[in-house]
C-alpha cells in the first residue's frame, strides 16, 4: 500500500506548478505520480520511501542498475580535472577508442549529448553527403525530438497513406512536412518501393533494428541494407536504445547488419546525457571543420558539451563493466525470466494479451497477436496498457509506459516479486473488464 507524505505531496504540487513536463502524467491515477528519493541497483524510492523495483531504469540507461560503483568511482575523480572545457580530452579519446572497437559500423565518432543530437546529426551528414534533403524513417518509430524524428513516430494516430508523414507536434514548419517520408517496419516489399521510386531524393534511411520492441522479420533489416546499398543510399541504425544492451556490438551485431551511420549511447551513459554518433569515415569525415576552409561540403556538428570529459569517462567505466564475462549472459536470463513470469500470468488470468521484444526490453499488448509494426500495435487496448501499469505501481513494480527495461541487477527475489505482482495485476484487471 502506498502512503504518501506531505513533504513529497508539496513536492507533487510544486513540480507540476513549474514545470508543464516531467512528472508522470500517464496514469488514470493522479495519486501514484510521485517524486524520486533516490535509486540504487534495481530499485527505486519515492521521497516518502516507497520502493519500487524499477523496469523504467531512467527510461534504458541503467542496464547495469542505478548508482553502479564504477559510474560513481569515475564521478568521484574525472570532475577534479574540470568538467568540460570543449577542447578534446583523453577520456573522450578512450570511448571513441573503444566504440570503434565493439561496434561493427564505426570507423570515427562524434560525441554529443542525446540521442535526439545524435540522429539529428546522422540525418544531416546523409543529407550532405547525398546532396539531397529527404529522410525515409519507419511508421512508429522513434528518433528522438528533433523536428525530423517528430513524424509519424509511435504516437501517430490517424495514418496517413505511405509515404506521407504526419507530425507528430505541433510546431514542426510546414515546410518540413514533405521532408520526411514512411514506409512500414517488417514490410521489405514496400519499403523497397518507396526507397526505388523516391531514390533520387532520399539523403537517408533511419531504422530502429528492433523498432520499439518489435524484432526484424528473418531478412527485413538485410533487405533495407541491400537497397539503400545499391542507391548509395546512407542507411543509419538508430541504436540508443538497443546499442550496448544487445551485446557489445548491438543490434548490428546481433543481426549481422552493418548500416553506414548509428546513433546510440543510453546504455553506457549511466544515466548522464551521452549521445554518439558513429560510422563510415568516408562520412562521418564530412563533419570535418577543415573541410569549410577548403570549400567542401560540411556538416557543422559541435556543442558546447560535445565530447565531455565526465560523460566519457562513465561511458569507458561502464563498456568495460559489459566487457567482463557473464554480464549479457546475466541480462538475458534475467529478461528470459521476468519475460516468462508475464506470459505465465497472462495464460493464468485469462486476458487476451500478448508479449513483444527480446529479453532485455520487451512489452505487453492487451490483443491477441503480438504486433510487428506500428499498425498491427493499434489493435492493443491502450486502456488496459495504462491501467495495468497502475495496477503494478500500487504493487510496487514501476514499467516504462512502452515496454520493460531489464537490468542485470534484478534479483532472484525481484524477478519473483515481479512474478507475483503481474499475477495479481493481471487477475485484477481481468475482473474489472470482464
Ligand atoms: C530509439 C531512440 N532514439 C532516440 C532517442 C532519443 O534519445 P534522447 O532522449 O537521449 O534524446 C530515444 C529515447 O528514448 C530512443 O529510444
Amino acid at each position: 500500500m502506498i502512503e504518501r507524505t506531505d513533504e513529497e505531496r508539496a513536492l507533487i504540487a510544486e513540480a507540476e506548478r513549474l514545470f508543464p513536463t516531467q512528472t508522470r502524467c500517464l496514469t488514470f491515477d493522479p495519486e501514484l505520480n510521485f517524486c524520486v528519493g533516490k535509486a540504487k541497483g534495481s530499485h527505486i524510492w519515492d521521497v516518502s520511501g516507497n520502493e519500487y523495483i524499477d523496469y523504467l531504469l531512467g527510461s534504458g540507461p541503467h542496464v547495469l542498475g542505478h548508482a553502479h560503483p564504477a559510474v560513481l568511482e569515475a564521478l568521484r575523480t574525472v570532475p577534479e580535472g574540470g568538467t568540460s572545457h570543449l577542447v578534446i580530452n583523453e577520456h573522450a579519446v578512450k570511448l571513441g577508442q573503444k566504440i570503434i572497437e565493439h561496434i561493427p559500423c564505426a570507423e570515427m565518432v562524434s560525441l554529443h549529448s542525446s540521442g535526439s543530437e545524435a540522429t539529428f546529426f546522422a540525418m544531416r551528414l546523409a543529407r550532405v553527403y547525398r546532396k539531397r534533403d529527404k529522410i525515409l524513417k519507419f511508421e512508429g518509430a522513434y528518433h528522438g525530438m528533433n523536428d525530423y524524428a517528430m513524424m509519424s513516430n509511435q504516437w501517430t494516430m490517424g495514418a496517413p497513406p505511405y509515404p506521407n508523414a504526419a507530425p507528430n507536434t505541433h510546431g514542426i514548419p510546414k515546410a518540413l512536412h514533405d521532408q520526411v517520408l514512411i514506409a512500414p517496419y517488417n514490410d521489405l516489399d514496400a519499403t523497397a518501393a518507396i526507397i526505388s521510386e523516391h531514390r533520387d531524393e532520399l539523403a537517408g534511411v533511419i531504422i530502429e533494428p528492433i523498432q520499439r520492441t518489435f524484432e526484424p522479420r528473418p531478412g527485413f533489416l538485410q533487405g533495407v541494407r541491400e537497397v539503400t546499398t545499391n542507391f548509395d543510399i546512407p542507411l543509419i541504425f538508430d541504436e540508443v536504445v538497443t546499442g550496448f544492451r544487445l551485446g557489445l556490438g548491438g543490434a548490428q551485431g546481433l543481426y549481422g547488419v552493418t548500416p553506414d551511420l548509428c546513433a546510440t549511447g543510453k546504455a553506457i551513459s549511466g544515466g548522464l546525457p551521452l549521445g554518439v554518433l558513429c560510422g563510415r569515415e568516408d562520412i562521418m569525415s564530412i563533419a570535418n571543420p577543415k573541410r569549410r576552409l577548403q570549400m567542401l561540403p560540411f556538416s557543422m556538428q559541435t556543442g558546447t558539451f560535445s565530447s565531455n570529459p565526465v560523460c566519457a569517462s562513465v561511458a569507458v567505466a561502464l563498456i568495460e563493466e559489459f566487457e567482463k564475462p557473464g554480464t549479457y549472459e546475466r541480462l538475458e536470463e534475467v529478461g528470459m525470466r521476468v519475460r516468462r513470469g508475464l506470459q505465465d500470468a497472462i495464460t493464468l488470468s485469462g486476458i487476451e494479451a500478448s508479449v513483444s521484444g527480446v529479453p532485455s526490453v520487451f512489452e505487453i499488448w492487451f490483443c491477441k497477436d503480438a504486433p510487428y509494426d506500428h499498425r498491427s500495435s493499434r489493435a492493443s487496448d491502450f486502456y488496459k496498457s495504462v491501467r495495468f501499469s497502475d495496477l503494478l505501481l500500487q504493487l510496487g513494480v514501476l514499467k516504462a509506459a512502452e515496454k520493460f527495461f531489464i537490468s542485470a541487477v534484478h534479483t532472484d527475489e525481484d524477478i519473483a516479486r515481479t512474478s507475483e505482482a503481474f499475477q495479481i495485476a493481471l487477475e485484477q484487471l481481468a475482473k474489472e473488464v470482464a
